[in-house]
């Protein structure tokens, strides 16, 4: 077993012997590589559908992974504040929003977004909403599960699961429903460099795999490598037949993450982090991380440091945007991946 404790699962290989037959007809989602790839032809369908759709409502809070579609289909890019609560701006998506309008809403790290507000302002405007639940595939909001809000709903398996690649793209609303089953694909040489992460010595610094060059997107820039909706854009062949039997054991996964989630509350000191309160990992929640905020960028390069030192991926995960909130910026994720203890880790971890 890796010793890095790691923000996303390793992939499991001795998974594959577990695998069930899935009826492929009953599914009520596409399959793609990512959570990107299932974005980019979940919007390209609605502006086939109603080519008026144009204005694009993000949150300032949100990775280049979610922008590369976006700006790949050429839309206005609007940006809606999000506070260091994860409170938005509803102020002005009341003012702005229309009917010709798509809101990108976020799930962050495993918690349910404002859906009530949401779901009102549809009611009020009718926008399209699409919820992106990369962080939050396993998380129910009042009894239903997150991929069941929006009239598209996109996740992103890796993250949650220990496969290399998937994203299902559900149709909540009829009328964008794409029925297209594109055939699987063998895996790529970076997916199989990120399966074998696991087993790389300490010595080596460098990631391995897809994840490498995320992080130098520029929208005028050739972003192939990590962005390209003309290449093959399914899932993998070995993710394809792992990943309904891992969302099938999703309890003890969220049990095993909840448990992770605790210790580092109990662990870290308030001196150093906000902790973000009103995310309360109740039993429907299933945190992808524990998120908190570092009072300071020097206590953010300290803690980063720490987790260096001990194995433990710690990631601040926040954009360079100028009209992103101050606190955010220093937004820290610390693993909670469900085959690890955290706590015994910690114990262990001076
Ligand atoms: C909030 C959010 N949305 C979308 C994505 C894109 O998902 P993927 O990396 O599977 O393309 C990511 C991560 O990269 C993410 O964190």
């Amino acid at each position: 077993m890796s010793k890095q404790v790691t923000i996303q699962p390793n992939f499991e290989i001795s998974g594959l012997l577990k695998v069930k037959h899935r009826d492929t007809k009953l599914d009520n989602f596409q399959l793609y590589k990512s959570g990107r790839y299932a974005l980019f032809f979940g919007l390209k369908k609605i502006i086939e559908i109603n080519p008026s759709l144009k204005d694009i409502y993000i949150p300032t809070f949100v990775c280049p992974q979610v922008l590369m579609p976006i700006d790949k289909l050429n839309l206005n890019k609007n940006f809606y504040q999000i506070d260091q609560n994860l409170c938005l701006d509803k102020k002005y998506l009341e003012k702005s929003v229309n009917s010709n309008s798509i809101i990108i809403v976020i799930n962050y790290f495993g918690f349910p977004s404002e859906w009530e507000y949401f779901e009102e302002l549809k009611l009020k405007t009718k926008c399209t909403l699409i919820s992106d639940n990369c962080h939050s595939l396993l998380t129910k909001y009042n009894g239903k599960s997150l991929s069941e809000y929006g009239d598209l709903s996109f996740n992103s398996f890796r993250k949650m699961l220990p496969v290399l690649s998937g994203s299902q793209l559900f149709y909540n609303n009829e009328e964008y429903s794409i029925n297209n089953r594109v055939s699987i694909r063998t895996p790529s040489l970076s997916e199989l460099l990120y399966m074998f992460r696991s087993f790389k010595p300490g010595f080596i610094k460098t990631r391995l795999g897809d994840t490498k060059l995320v992080g130098h997107y520029r929208p005028d820039g050739n972003n192939k490598y990590f962005f390209d909706p003309d290449s093959t854009n399914t899932i993998d062949s070995l993710s394809d037949k792992l990943f309904f039997n891992s969302l099938n054991n999703y309890q003890k996964i969220r049990d095993k993450r909840q448990q992770n989630y605790k210790s580092w509350l109990d662990y870290l000191p308030e001196s150093d982090f906000i902790f973000l309160n009103e995310l309360k990992a109740d039993n429907d929640t299933t945190p992808y991380v524990f998120p908190c905020i570092a009072r300071s960028k020097e206590i953010m390069d300290k803690w980063l440091v720490w987790g260096r030192k001990r194995n433990i991926s710690i990631i601040n995960w926040s954009n360079k945007r100028d009209d992103l909130n101050n606190h955010l910026r220093l937004m820290l994720l610390f693993p909670v991946i469900p085959d690890k203890n955290i706590k015994l880790t910690l114990l262990n971890a001076k």
